[in-house]
């Protein structure tokens, strides 16, 4: 198998990434990229590519599964997915969302979800969204050993309250609210912090305001890392852009071009040839 490649901080090729490893990465002033991954296949190709960490976001639920929102998803769908992730047995971190309704309801329950998506599945982490209520979930979650990475600014899954997806922290009493609230997830216990779709200057307070990593997406340079989803970046989705995406490749064009020879193979009678067909021998 691929090596991952050297000079990433504290992550020894061969050797599979661990959350200890990770805090590493701020202390050397190392930026952490990060992906989503859904799938086997695809998570032996950013394992190859030494990804330190892969998100199985619930944003499967929009990319994958075709939903308007991340809402729909279910316990199942994640595990499912989770799964053919850690199946692919990468070297990175996998940290898997709690879908929604998985940890609102209490503590107890927000225990047993997490505990569930770990032990089913064998990542090496979840994430939720939102601080508040949710604090003392972190909490109940990280005491019971399982290493929890927050996520706040814009969170998707409070779509129904928010009306739509736009940028948060802009206003004197949001902002304070955010730099509150990722200090208090901080003490609860997350090893790392999700930012996502927040003003460059506030991502930048934040971040330095934390030991532990903030990993941005929509939240400018400044954070410890960056995420993308997967597809987005590629350029396989191409239902919708934001303003943070920025298209790395063009997969969907691939992917047209491949379909299109090999249906004019088949048509032209050139697919399959000789030596795709099995002889009787
Ligand atoms: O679901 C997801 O993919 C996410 C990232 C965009 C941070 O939460």
């Amino acid at each position: 198998m691929t090596e991952v490649t050297s000079g990433s901080a504290g992550f020894t090729p061969g050797e599979h990434m661990t959350v200890r490893q990770l805090l590493k990465f701020k202390c050397r002033d190392e930026k952490i990229p990060v992906l989503t991954c859904y799938d086997f296949s695809t998570a032996r190709i950013l394992d190859r590519c030494g990804v330190p960490i892969l998100l199985v976001g619930d944003s499967l639920g929009n990319v994958i599964l075709g939903y308007e929102s991340t809402i729909p998803v279910t316990m199942e769908e994640m595990i499912h997915h989770a799964k053919a992730v850690v199946r692919a047995k990468t070297k990175s971190l996998v940290v898997v969302d709690m879908p929604f309704l998985s940890f609102q309801i209490s503590p107890e329950k927000s225990v047993e979800a997490a505990g569930r998506i770990i032990k089913e599945t064998g990542a090496d982490a979840v994430k939720l969204e939102g601080a508040g209520d949710r604090l003392e979930s972190v909490r109940r979650i990280v005491s019971a050993g399982i290493p929890v990475m927050g996520h706040i600014g814009l969170t998707p899954q409070s779509i129904l309250q928010l009306g739509s997806y736009r940028v948060q922290g802009r206003s004197k009493g949001s902002r304070q609210r955010l730099l509150q609230e990722a200090a208090l997830l901080e003490e609860a216990g997350c090893f790392g912090l999700v930012l996502e779709a927040v003003p460059s200057d506030l991502a930048k307070e934040i971040t330095e305001s934390l030991k532990i990593f903030t990993i941005g997406i929509g939240a400018g340079p400044h954070c410890d890392g960056q995420v993308l989803v997967l597809h987005d970046m590629l350029g396989l989705y191409e239902e919708f852009k934001p303003r943070f995406v920025r298209r790395f490749g063009s997969v969907a064009r691939v992917m047209e071009e491949a379909v299109e020879s090999y249906m004019q193979a088949v048509r032209d009678g050139d697919f399959p040839s000789r030596d795709e067909s099995y002889t009787e021998e």
